[in-house]
């Protein structure tokens, strides 16, 4: 199959192999799993036999990632920061009571599933990349409420377009409308993990936003009063000043981004001031730049944010502005091999 990676969007195109690893273990007295992992094999089929009580199923047991490999200037192979997804899926599985996927597992099925797909990868020049993505389900058939000690790890990887078509001055703006009827996640729920459950929750508030023609901004799911995602996406506001701040939300209903983390590397590097803590709502009026940030968009300005409740729209002055398309081209660079990897974010494949 040729593929035409110009039409590529950000939805799934078969590639020719998955990579999958399996636990079975035990549940001890006190709860805690015991068990082996096998080692990941590819295979190219993609029907997962599963029992109908699979814990994953009925209960929600499961975890996914999401990370990118790029085909770089220099037309060598770099995939950006799996130890962070390997770390990030750990803190989900034992949010979830899940068997963590060892960082070298994880490291080695990351491999294996770029090494048995290259053709896959998307060459330079067309902004596309290769999306890996990593899940654990729960397996063990139970019918009582309670997690299980049998998993399946597995990667599936997908070539996906560029989230804009055009780069520079013409990269278009998302609006984002407030919903304080549907929460994504509970101040200490699932709201940190990447797990199936917040996404199955926060549809209604998305597709709601999506048929008005907007995204949707989810505050704290308490008080309603402070930022906590854009959709599926931290959030990040630029202020100017004699030091201009680079500020994103402190909480502990949202997902702590790998973008955003690199992003606050970057930016302290250029001499912005990084700080992390509650945002109100109205504190956007005060900002000059804004933007959602995660790995399929890098960066997506914000150009205005709606608040029906409060029949207020806040208008960001700068949008795209210079500080976040400076920030979002830094990492690019480094993504793309175009500049130094201080940080040895990229490993690169052979
Ligand atoms: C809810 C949510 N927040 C934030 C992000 C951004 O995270 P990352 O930069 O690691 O892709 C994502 C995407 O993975 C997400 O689903």
């Amino acid at each position: 199959m040729q593929i035409d990676w110009n039409s590529l969007r950000f939805s799934y195109t078969e590639t020719d192999y998955i990579v999958r690893a399996s636990y079975h273990g035990h549940r001890l007295a006190d709860g805690t799993l015991e068990g082996t992992w096998s080692e990941p094999v590819a295979t190219r089929n993609k029907i997962l036999p599963m029992h109908v009580c699979a814990t994953s199923l009925q209960y929600g047991q499961e975890a996914f990632e999401g990370l990118k490999v790029f085909r770089g200037i220099d037309n060598k192979i770099r995939v950006f920061r799996w130890q962070a997804n390997a770390h990030r899926m750990q803190q989900s599985a034992i949010g979830l009571y899940m068997a963590p996927v060892p960082t070298e597992l994880f490291g080695k099925a990351v491999e294996l599933a770029v090494r048995k797909n290259k053709r896959f990868i998307p060459p330079y020049e067309t902004g596309a990349t290769l999306y890996l993505r990593p899940l654990l389900i729960g397996t063990t058939p139970k019918l009582g409420v309670g997690p299980g000690w049998d998993f399946e790890f597995i990667i599936i990887p997908s070539p996906v377009g560029p989230y804009y078509k055009t780069e520079g001055d013409a990269i278009p703006c998302q609006t984002f409308i407030v919903n304080r009827h549907v929460d994504r996640a509970a101040a200490f729920g699932t709201g940190r993990y990447k797990v199936g459950g917040n996404y199955a929750a926060s549809f209604r508030g998305t597709e709601t936003a999506h048929q008005q023609g907007y995204d949707c901004l989810f505050l704290d799911s308490r008080q309603h009063k402070y930022i906590d995602e854009c959709s599926a996406a931290n959030f990040i506001g630029i202020r100017y000043g004699e030091q201009t701040q680079y500020i994103t939300p402190r909480s502990s209903a949202i997902l702590p981004s790998i973008t955003n983390d690199s992003l606050m590397t970057l930016a302290k590097e250029q001499g912005l001031k990084v700080v992390r803590r509650h945002i109100r709502l109205e504190e956007i009026s005060q900002m000059d730049e804004a933007a959602a940030c995660g790995t399929a968009c890098v960066i997506s300005p914000i150009d205005k944010v709606i608040d029906p409740d409060k029949n207020q729209t806040y208008t960001l002055p700068q949008a795209p502005g210079k500080v976040l398309m400076g920030l979002r081209k830094a990492l690019q660079d480094i993504q793309y091999g175009r500049a130094e990897d201080k940080h040895h974010w990229c490993n690169i494949i052979q």
